[in-house]
């Protein structure tokens, strides 16, 4: 399929590890432009170089940037100028149940999680709508659709993206900007090794990895370049149609309808 997006701009925030550096990997492999935002300059090089190196293509730039800040967000976005595709991502919240949590950490969160993606959209609808195309997806969580035992910030924050991003399909239709939420199960990334790592077991990661995949229909847990593939479509010229969605990647683990 051709997904037509040869040469455009894409920015994918959060990108320096997990998901965000393997849908970055997925655009590159398409002959875009690519650019990685996180906090750890380090790291984003690092990232940066293997994807290079793994797709060949040389259009991939790293942006220092801090997704709570206003002015990190903005400054980025400057420097890009328009962008084609915008894939929101950011580090997961903390887990832990409503009294482990005080009034700084709900403010972290909805900074985080929530009012990043309405200053990176704020921030590249404006050239959309100029040249009348825009992709947008939000990599969220499974908490979108069902609360996750022990994740609060997640189960709160999550949803508000997807009405968020309901109404914003509404407003940006008209001029050819598509929005969707996608959101992982369980996929191996370091914020899954760190989320086990915490909870006590006598068991190793590995094990706890293999056996966390057995609760899963397909049988296994996922890999970042799986989820990357949903993504890479709902932002692309091919998704011509869909927009406002929430889509599961989770080889069938979640039950909800
Ligand atoms: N993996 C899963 O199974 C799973 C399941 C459900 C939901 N999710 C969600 O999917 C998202 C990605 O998860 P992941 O597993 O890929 O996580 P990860 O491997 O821990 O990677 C997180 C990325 O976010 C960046 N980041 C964190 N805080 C940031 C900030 N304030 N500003 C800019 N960048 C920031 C990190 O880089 P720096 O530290 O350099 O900033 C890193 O590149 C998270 O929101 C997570 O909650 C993941």
């Amino acid at each position: 399929m051709d997904l037509g997006i040869k040469g455009k701009k894409v920015l994918v925030t959060a990108a320096s590890k997990g998901l965000g550096k393997a849908c970055a990997k997925a655009y590159a492999n398409e002959s875009t432009q690519v650019y990685i935002a996180s906090r750890n300059k380090q790291q984003l090089e690092q990232a940066k170089k293997e994807i290079i190196k793994e797709t060949g293509n040389h259009q991939v730039s790293s942006i220092v940037c801090d997704l709570t800040k206003a002015e990190d967000i903005k400054e980025m976005i400057t420097r890009i100028g328009t962008i084609d595709i915008l894939i929101n991502n950011a580090g997961g919240p903390p887990a832990g149940k409503f009294d482990d949590f005080a009034d700084e950490d709900w403010q972290h969160a909805f900074e985080l999680l929530l009012m990043n993606i309405i200053r990176t959209v704020r921030a590249v609808t404006p050239g959309m709508k100029e040249q009348q195309f825009g992709r947008i997806v939000n990599i969220t969580s499974s908490s979108m659709k069902q609360a996750l035992d022990g994740l609060l910030l997640s189960n709160t924050f999550r949803p508000a993206i997807v009405g968020l991003s309901k109404s914003l399909s509404q407003e940006l239709a008209s001029d050819n900007i598509l929005i969707n939420s996608v959101g992982p199960g369980t996929m191996e990334t370091d914020r899954i090794r760190d989320i086990f790592k915490q909870q006590a077991s006598t068991e190793s990661i590995e094990e706890r990895l293999l056996k966390a995949g057995e609760q899963v229909p397909i049988g296994r847990i996922g890999q970042p370049d799986e989820f990357a593939k949903a993504i890479l479509f709902l932002g692309s010229k091919a998704n011509t149609y869909i927009t406002g969605q929430t889509l599961i990647v989770d080889g069938g683990a979640m039950k909800t309808l």
